[in-house]
C-alpha cells in the first residue's frame, strides 16, 4: 500500500468542517450532501452484496471543483446511509487532476470501480483515461491503473463511464467530444474489464437526426425499460428553448430501439429529464426486486453556484431523492422511492379554497395536493410555484442580482408530490411524468403558504430527519 499524503489534510478538513456543516440550518435533513466541502456527481451507484452504494464527486478541501476524489456511502434501505472510508483520491500520475465520474460493477463477487483519470497540462489541454479499482478487504480500494487511452478521433474531453454486463461481455457508454468539438456517446465492449473494443458513436450532436446538439455529452447512463431502451445523457451547449433547457447545463434523454450486435440506437428527439433550477449528472442502477433506480446531483455546474450561501459554511451541494423510473409511451417518468414513506410523520389534510389553506413549516415536509391550479405556492418568500391551467411556473430570486428567474413544465397539472428539505424543493408533477427539482436557500423556519381563487386537497406529513 502507498501513504497517502491527501488523506490527514482530508481527515482534518472533515473534523473540523463537519460540525460547521451540520448545524447550518440549510443542511438536509433527509438527503445525502457532503460532510465538507464540494459534492457533485453521483457515481458508482450499484446494489452489491445486499447492501446499496453510492459513491460521489467530492472535495473535501473547499467548496471548489478541485482535488475530486470518490466519497463512498452505503445503506441498506436507501434513507440510512453511512459514511465510508473515501475511495479514490487523485494521487497517481494517470489521475492527478481528478478522480473523474464513473460506475461500479460486480465482478464476480468483486466490487470494481471504474472511472475516469482527468489530466491537465500545465501548458492548457488535457487527456483522460479510463481506469479500474477493485475493493480490498479493508473496505478501501486499490487502484489498478488506465485499461482504456484516449481514443483516437477525440479531444481530451472523454469521460465518465457507464459500465454493465450483458450475457457474457462486459458493455461501456462513454462520454466523448468529437475533434470537431460536438458531443457523443461511445459504445465499448470488453471480455474482461481491462480489454476494452471501441463499437462506435452510439449517439451524439450530429447523429440520429438530433442537428446541433451540444459540444459536450457527460455522464452517460444506458438502460432498458419495459419496451424501450433509455440513454441518459447530460448534452452541453444545447440550444436553449423558451420554456426547455433553460440551465446552463441541462440534464436529458432519447429513447429508442437498441441494438448491441449492430451498436446502434434509434431514438426519437432529446427530452428534458428535470424542468427544475438544478438537476444534473443522475445515474441509475437496479434494485435487488428489479426496481430501475436513479439518483441526480441537485446542482448545476454554472458560476452562480458559488454564491449559494453554504459556501460561507464550508459546504455546497447535495444529492436529489432516489428516484423510481416507470415508462410511459416512450417517456420516463420519475417518482420517489416508496421507501420515503417510512420517514413519514402524522398525516394532516385540509380540502378549500387555496386562500383559506393553513401556512405548513416547509423545513422537512411532504405534500400531496391535487387541484386544478390557479394558485401559487410560496416557498418561504423565496421560491414561487405558479400553478396555472395549462402550466407550472417556478420562479426564483437570482442569487447574482435578485431578478426573478423562472422554469416551466407545459401541460395541465393535476397532483403534485412535493419534496421539501431545508435547502430543496422537488416537485413530481402527475405521478411523475415531470419533475422540477431546485435548491432555495430560505430563512428558517421558512413556511409554504397557499394564495389563489383556486380549490386544492392536501395531505402532507413531516419528515423524519434520517442523516
Ligand atoms: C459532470 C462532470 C463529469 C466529470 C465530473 C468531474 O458534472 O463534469 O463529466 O466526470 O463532473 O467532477
Amino acid at each position: 500500500m502507498t501513504s497517502s499524503t491527501l488523506l490527514p489534510k482530508i481527515l482534518l478538513s472533515v473534523l473540523k468542517g463537519q460540525p460547521k456543516a451540520l448545524q447550518d440550518s440549510h443542511y438536509p435533513a433527509w438527503h445525502l450532501a457532503p460532510a465538507t466541502g464540494l459534492l457533485n456527481d453521483p457515481n458508482g451507484f450499484i446494489h452489491f452484496q445486499g447492501r446499496f452504494h453510492l459513491f460521489y464527486q467530492w472535495n473535501p478541501l473547499g467548496c471548489q471543483h478541485n482535488h475530486k476524489c470518490w466519497g463512498h456511502w452505503s445503506s441498506a434501505d436507501l434513507l440510512h446511509w453511512q459514511h465510508e472510508p473515501v475511495a479514490l483520491m487523485p494521487e497517481e500520475e494517470y489521475d492527478r487532476s481528478g478522480c473523474y465520474s464513473g460506475s461500479a460493477v460486480d465482478n464476480q463477487g468483486e466490487l470494481t470501480l471504474c472511472y475516469t483519470g482527468n489530466v491537465k497540462f500545465a501548458e492548457g489541454g488535457r487527456t483522460a483515461w479510463q481506469c479500474l479499482a477493485v475493493q480490498n478487504a479493508e473496505g478501501g480500494f486499490d487502484k489498478l491503473g488506465p485499461v482504456i487511452p484516449l481514443p483516437e478521433g477525440y479531444t481530451g474531453h472523454v469521460r465518465d463511464p457507464k459500465v454493465w454486463r450483458h450475457e457474457n461481455q462486459w458493455y461501456m457508454v462513454l462520454g466523448a467530444q468529437d475533434l470537431a468539438q460536438r458531443g457523443k456517446v461511445l459504445l465499448l465492449r470488453s471480455d474482461d474489464l481491462h480489454h476494452w473494443q471501441l463499437l462506435g458513436e452510439l449517439a451524439g450532436s450530429g447523429l440520429g437526426g438530433l442537428g446541433e446538439a451540444g459540444y459536450m455529452w457527460e455522464c452517460p447512463d444506458l438502460f432498458t425499460l419495459g419496451a424501450d431502451t433509455f440513454l441518459i445523457c447530460c448534452p452541453q451547449g444545447v440550444a436553449r428553448d423558451a420554456h426547455r433547457f433553460l440551465n446552463t447545463h441541462p440534464s436529458a434523454y432519447l429513447s429508442g430501439t437498441f441494438s448491441l450486435e449492430q451498436a446502434t440506437f434509434k431514438h426519437g428527439a432529446l427530452h428534458e429529464l428535470d424542468a427544475g433550477f438544478e438537476f444534473y449528472a443522475p445515474q441509475t442502477t437496479l434494485s435487488a426486486d428489479g426496481r430501475r433506480l436513479l439518483v441526480g446531483w441537485m446542482g448545476v455546474p454554472d458560476g452562480e453556484e458559488m454564491r449559494q450561501p453554504t459556501v460561507a459554511q464550508g459546504w455546497i451541494h447535495q444529492m436529489t431523492c432516489v428516484r423510481e423510473l416507470s415508462t410511459h409511451n416512450g417517456k420516463l417518468y420519475q417518482q420517489p422511492i416508496r421507501e420515503l414513506q417510512a420517514l413519514r410523520e402524522d398525516e394532516q389534510c385540509f380540502a378549500g379554497r387555496a386562500d383559506d389553506a393553513p401556512g405548513i413549516d416547509a423545513r422537512s415536509l411532504e405534500l400531496l395536493v391535487e387541484s386544478k391550479g390557479e394558485l401559487k405556492l410560496n416557498f418561504g418568500d423565496t421560491l414561487i410555484l405558479h400553478w396555472q391551467k395549462n402550466q407550472l411556473r417556478l420562479d426564483r430570486r437570482s442569487l447574482e442580482n435578485g431578478e426573478w428567474l423562472s422554469r416551466y413544465w407545459d401541460g395541465e397539472a393535476n397532483v403534485l408530490q412535493i419534496l421539501c428539505d431545508s435547502s430543496s424543493v422537488e416537485i413530481f408533477i402527475n405521478e411523475g411524468a415531470g419533475v422540477m427539482s431546485s435548491r432555495y436557500f430560505p430563512s428558517h423556519p421558512a413556511q409554504i403558504t397557499f394564495s389563489g381563487s383556486g380549490e386544492l386537497r392536501v395531505q402532507y406529513w413531516s419528515l423524519r430527519p434520517c442523516m
